[in-house]
């Protein structure tokens, strides 16, 4: 694991980046690199260049101070992630960042985008040989705080571990083994964990979670995660709420190969978000009184599979009419939202990889955004998100999107028809609520298909800097 470290000093000259706004003489470089960068800035519209001075490398980023703060962290972050690539082709193992801004927060920004960019998943890998040398980022600076570096490190090192555990294929992480993942975690950061098995999950009647296990050899699991800091400001919880389908195939509804299925290993994207959000949280010791949800099994098409036309009682008593078994995530997810009742939450976020629709509404790019949650809530969790730059974009939640979701037989069908997918998804959702809410398609960026700046290909770990930085400012 890299580490971010926070000096006000350093002795010896290493591997160094600077952020300026403008270039100058000052920096304390070496004269040969003062006049090639000099020179080049001058020949060329260049914001950033890189001098490699005996082994040493020098790199320079020019950032535009009159730019929004959110454009220049992402600046930053993107650039600390080309530097980490850089040095670990050159099997580097330290950098320094100097900033000669005055936002502090652009250092931490960059060692970031470093930190994330160095992520590398090779543990079945065993022969990989040009694993990531980069160890350590130094940040040389007396304006930036060490607790804003100590809370850097816990939620990189949390993005890692979403990372990890959406990357690991279903054959070696199932719905216990999930669960069993949250245990461990919240050992380690001190938030308790209970996980429900078959057994109690039928006892309290989860028709949901159930239906969608019944094409399963596995067995479903339903885990419940509690961090309640002594100095929490809610007087009632937060609950957030994680998609685990831990493998989705479309059940008899069978999703096409290829393409389709290949990465649906992801499809507990938000579960793992919302455990390693926990697990920053905790670890930090932030004060909120947060629950975190997780509903989890594969979805598979085996004998006793649920079949289109089937009808489902939910948890909550009502009546699903299930007429595509690819749609399974809303039916794990209704019966933890109906769950969340109980806690009478401040405001519950779900997280989910749903629909595709999401997807094809905003690529990889952003997440879909909408509920019933007041502006306060909203403000504050999208403000949260450009600044992380896990972008939320919030889409109309109106009432007509419900009747789209109408069933002649049961309360509800489980899909709204070929028009507005995301919304409808979120409409369904939204009848298991009965408190301030707000629904998060992580479909689009969850997992992508080429490394992206600090995003590595394959799973992104979205939600989990996202939620780390909402409760950071409760
Ligand atoms: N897990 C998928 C959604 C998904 C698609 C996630 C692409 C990540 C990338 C979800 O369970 C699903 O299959 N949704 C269907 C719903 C439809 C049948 C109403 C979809 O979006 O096609
Ligand atoms: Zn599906
Ligand atoms: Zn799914």
């Amino acid at each position: 694991m890299i580490e971010i470290l926070l000096k006000n000093k350093v002795s010896s000259a290493t591997h160094t980046v600077v952020i300026t706004s403008k270039f100058n003489n000052e920096l304390g470089l070496p004269d040969k690199v003062n006049d090639y960068f000099a020179s080049e800035l001058k020949k060329a519209d260049k914001k950033s260049l890189t001098y490699n001075y005996i082994g040493r490398y020098i790199s320079i980023l020019i950032v535009d101070q009159k730019k929004e703060i959110n454009k220049l962290l992402e600046q930053c972050r993107r650039f600390g992630a080309t530097t980490a690539q850089e040095l670990n082709v050159h099997k580097a193992e330290e950098i320094c960042i100097y900033n000669q801004t005055k936002s502090s927060s652009l250092s931490l920004a960059l060692a970031e985008g470093a930190a994330l960019a160095n992520y590398e998943f090779i543990k079945h890998k065993p022969s990989h040989k040009n694993a990531h040398t980069l160890k350590s980022i130094t940040i040389v600076s007396s304006d930036v705080l060490q607790k804003e570096v100590s809370e850097l490190n816990i939620v990189c090192k949390a993005t890692g571990m979403a990372r990890d555990l959406v990357n690991e294929p279903v054959n070696i992480l199932n719905a216990e083994d999930l669960a069993n993942a949250f245990k461990k975690m919240g050992k380690e950061a001190g938030f308790t964990v209970e996980i429900f098995n078959k057994k109690k999950i039928t006892e309290l009647k989860m028709g949901g979670l159930l239906s969608v296990n019944a094409g399963s050899v596995d067995e479903p699991t339903f885990t419940v995660m509690e961090y309640k800091s002594k100095k929490a400001k809610n007087k009632h919880p937060f609950v957030l709420v994680g998609k685990g389908v831990v493998y989705d195939t479309g059940g008899l509804s069978l999703k096409p190969t290829p393409n389709s299925m290949d990465s649906m290993k992801c499809d507990m994207a938000g579960g793992a978000a919302v455990g390693a959000a926990m697990y920053a949280i905790a670890s930090a010791k932030l004060n909120v009184h947060v629950i975190a949800l997780v509903p989890a099994t594969d979805n598979r098409p085996g004998f006793n599979a649920f079949a289109p036309g089937d009808i489902i009682t939910m948890m909550d008593g009502s009546t699903v009419e299930m007429l595509n078994s690819d749609a399974e995530g809303r039916m794990i997810l209704a019966d933890a939202l109906h769950y969340a009742k109980r806690y009478k939450p401040e405001l519950t976020i779900d997280i989910a990889t749903l629909t595709g629709s999401a997807m094809a509404a905003l690529g990889t790019s952003g997440i879909v955004g909408m509920g019933t949650a007041p502006a306060k809530h909203k403000e504050k969790l999208i403000a949260s998100s450009f600044k992380v730059h896990e972008r939320i974009a919030e889409f109309p939640f109106w009432d007509d999107f419900s009747d789209l979701m109408k069933s002649d037989i049961a309360d509800q069908k489980n899909i709204g028809g070929p028009l507005a997918g995301s919304i409808t998804a979120g409409k369904f959702l939204e009848k298991f609520t009965d408190y301030p809410y707000f629904h998060l398609d992580i479909a689009g960026p969850a997992f992508i298909n080429a490394k992206d700046g600090y995003r590595p290909k394959g799973a992104t770990g979205v939600g989990v800097r996202l939620f780390f930085d909402f409760f950071k400012n409760q």
